[in-house]
């Protein structure tokens, strides 16, 4: 009988960890996961020390969730769309 706990991942945690998660940095997202994990909860923090999003920036989306997925309580990662919404009153 399988593990009970590995079949409770998502699959964004288990599948192509080795593959570039952010391609205009080669980062993996292996390196990703591993900087959420050593305690990196937004994506400011894991662009700083993994240069994931630094790019045209089209891996934020990835990034943000792999945040969620690992940090589930963790809501710090709303506060740029906040502002971002102040700008939507033209
Ligand atoms: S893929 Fe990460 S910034 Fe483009």
């Amino acid at each position: 009988m399988p593990n009970k706990e590995t079949n409770e991942l998502p699959r964004e945690l288990t599948k192509n960890l080795n593959k570039n998660l952010c391609v205009c940095y080669d980062v993996s997202k292996q390196d990703v996961i591993d900087t959420i994990k050593q305690g990196a909860k937004t994506l400011e923090e894991v662009s700083n020390k993994t240069y994931a999003c630094q790019g045209s920036g089209c891996c934020v989306r990835q990034v943000e969730r792999l945040i969620e997925l690992l940090h589930p309580s963790d809501k710090s990662g709303d506060s740029h769309l906040d502002n971002a919404s102040d700008n939507t009153s033209i």
